[in-house]
């Protein structure tokens, strides 16, 4: 999969991108993700790419052109036209559903956006999908995009150790992860539950289930109507109910 993000901080992008997990998987070539820098397609001799805003009031608008030059240039250069977001506290919430169908694309651009917004017809001409991550306002798009290319990249074969481990995980489920502990058995005097030193795998494996179930009842209720739930998983979670 190929990730480009249209911005116009390619440097904190670059920061991100080659460290860690990302990072080992870009050099590896699981993933390839590149920056490109919205202020090369202007025409302006200043490399001006925002105004004020027509009708008045704070800030600056992004302007359409040096938006849509980028993006044509990029789907040009690519030879096809990569699916395009556009990172907004007004898109839709962001959730591992939707990360797990981006990852099964060949291509997808990421355009942040800065200061007051971007001028709306570029949003009508382009019609990006719009995503956010959360219900709260960042001065620009390019940490968003950043959350959004690490959750779509670590889903991509390779790029985690072991395949494995995000079934297991914290939303892929519907459900919560159950609690992890490591050595040393004991530490400041807080223990290990028995059963996880029991080497019985069986019994393992039912604790871990019940605790997602629990954690997942007391703190995101609401995501137990979209879990995968087994009888006996229904008889756990209704063994909680107070009699
Ligand atoms: N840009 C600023 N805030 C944002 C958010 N919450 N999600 C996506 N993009 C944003």
């Amino acid at each position: 999969m190929r990730i480009d993000i249209l911005t116009l901080f390619t440097d904190m992008c670059n920061a991100v991108l080659c460290e860690s997990i990302i990072g080992r998987a870009r050099e590896a070539g699981k993933v390839q993700i590149c920056t490109r820098d919205i202020r090369d397609y202007t025409a302006d001799k200043h490399r001006r790419v925002d105004d004020k805003p027509y009708g008045g009031g704070m800030g600056m608008v992004m302007q359409a052109e040096p938006i849509y030059a980028c993006y044509n240039a990029l789907c040009e250069e690519l030879g096809t036209k990569p699916h395009l977001i556009y990172m907004t506290p007004q898109g839709k919430t962001l959730t591992q559903e939707r990360v797990k169908e981006l990852a099964k694309l060949d291509n997808i651009a990421i355009l942040c956006g800065h200061y007051e917004g971007i001028d709306e017809r570029v949003i009508e001409e382009l019609q990006p999908e719009e995503i956010s991550i959360g219900d709260y306002v960042l001065t620009g798009g390019e940490l968003p995009a950043l959350i959004l290319a690490d959750s779509v990249s670590r889903m991509l074969p390779g790029v985690l150790s072991d395949d494995s481990c995000f079934e297991e995980e914290s939303h892929y489920n519907s459900l919560l992860e159950y609690p992890q502990y490591t050595h040393p058995a004991e530490w400041n005097g807080r223990t290990v539950p028995d059963v996880l030193l029991s080497g019985h795998h069986a019994n393992v494996e039912k604790w871990r289930r019940e605790q997602s179930l629990l954690r997942t009842k007391e703190r995101r209720p609401d995501l137990l109507k979209n879990a995968d739930l087994t009888e006996n998983d229904k008889s756990f979670l209704s063994s909680l109910e107070p009699k």
